[in-house]
């Protein structure tokens, strides 16, 4: 009998230790077996014949494999770009200024209504590709450009389909709270009342969320309206999260807090009780530093306070047509350092185990551990810090997940 379908030897492993904490393994093997890290031990403590033993050997000679990739915080599912806006805002106009006049989340929102099941699956898969190709093994995908039951359904109807044709797993996130739909701007009230006795209790039953989001900034939702959708979540049992203090602090971290958030997202205004209040609730920081880029903000997110009150921070692409159409996770990580000030440490474990956190999945994805599932990534480098270093370049030499290959270069 083979004791590892599959094992890995002389690798660069970065991996957790009994204290929790990351560490760089080098000339380490791990072993794969029914999907699951079988084994993880340095080469010199390799049994004699446990080579021999394993269906198939990687000599990977020295290179580093890390766990796989966690893109905790997308909205991959949409039609339609945004290059024009993109061109305004170089021209000098504001993301807020172009949302007031009606392009924005809505003009995608209007791309997306008009568009297909196979349109918009066709789409994100090949986006979906490029993440994968990246090393991505689990992401997240969100709702949120449909803002009618129909719209919404469809959108994850495409997420749910997404994951059960691609070979990495799709966490699906309701972000009916996204924008107010225009033919709901003298009616407030009646959108927020159609998001919590229609569109989230029927979504749900028909199994289509694992998590609610929101948008708590001046231009989409106040924190009252989120709390009001909080509410129902609760009673439905489901996680959430918020997009909250992006463009201005507006107090969604301590709601979202207050609600035992997964993780709080963006937080580029984001103020001392808000970090102290997530530190409490224990709510990932998820920091987004592509949209950061796009559109062209000065002010970091403060990431000294989230060290000081030891809040865990993540990084994702958002991918997204409007602020942040970014289509590698280990730029994210480059850009976390840039930017933020992150350590390469910091971005690959917000890349991976704080990401995992993020989505509620930290018992079982994030980190080379034994028991946990056996994705990961043999890249073109030899030390993990290489990662947030080398600026593009597609260094992901095998991607796997579950313990098989799922892209190879
Ligand atoms: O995470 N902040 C709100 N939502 C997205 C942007 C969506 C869009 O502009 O289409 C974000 O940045
Ligand atoms: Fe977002």
């Amino acid at each position: 009998m083979s004791l590892h379908d599959s094992l890995w030897i002389n690798a660069t492993l970065t991996v957790i230790t009994e204290e929790g904490l990351p560490e760089t393994l080098e000339d380490a093997a791990i072993g794969c077996r029914d999907g699951v890290i079988s084994m993880i031990c340095a080469m010199e403590h390799l049994s004699h014949g446990a080579t021999d033993m394993a269906i198939k050997v990687h000599d990977v000679e020295h290179a580093c494999i890390t766990p796989g990739l966690v893109d905790c915080h997308t909205h991959l599912v949409f039609a339609g770009h945004r290059a024009d806006e993109f061109k305004l805002r170089l021209e000098g106009q504001s993301y807020t200024q172009i949302a007031e006049d009606g392009g924005g989340i809505i003009s995608t929102v209007r791309n997306t209504r008009a568009a297909s099941d196979q349109q918009l699956q066709t789409t994100a898969q090949s986006r979906l590709q490029y993440l994968i190709e990246d090393g991505v093994t689990t992401l997240e995908i969100k709702s949120g450009y449909g803002l009618t039951i129909a719209d919404e359904e469809k959108m994850l109807r495409v997420v749910r389909k997404l994951g059960a044709i691609s070979p990495v797993t799709i966490v699906s996130t309701f972000l009916g709270a996204h924008a107010l739909p225009p033919e709901y701007v003298a009616n407030r009230h009646g959108y927020i009342d159609l998001l919590c006795r229609q569109m989230l209790p029927r979504l749900h039953a028909a199994g289509l969320i694992d998590a609610v989001d929101g948008f708590c900034e001046g231009i989409a939702f106040t924190s009252d309206e989120i709390e009001r959708l909080y509410q129902v979540a609760a009673g439905l049992g489901l996680p959430v999260k918020l997009h909250a203090e992006q463009l201005s602090n507006s107090g969604g971290a301590q709601l979202a807090a207050r609600y035992g958030a997964l993780s709080v997202d963006h937080l580029e205004y984001l103020d001392e009780d808000g970090a102290r209040a997530m530190a409490a609730s224990g709510s990932v920081a998820v920091l987004l530093p592509g949209a950061y880029l796009m559109l062209r903000e000065t002010q970091p997110p403060p990431v000294a306070l989230l060290r000081k009150h030891g809040v865990a921070m993540a990084l994702a692409s958002d991918a997204n047509p409007g602020s942040s159409p970014a289509l590698s996770a280990r730029l994210m990580m480059l850009l976390g350092c840039t930017q933020f000030n992150l350590t390469p440490r910091e971005a690959l474990w917000g890349m991976t185990l704080h990401a995992a956190r993020a989505l509620g999945m930290a018992d079982t994805i994030g980190s080379l551990e034994v028991g946990k599932a056996a994705d990961m990534v043999v890249w073109d480098v030899r030390e993990p810090a290489e990662l947030s270093y080398w600026l593009g370049g597609n260094m992901a030499q095998s991607v796997v997940k579950d313990g098989v290959i799922i892209h190879h270069r």
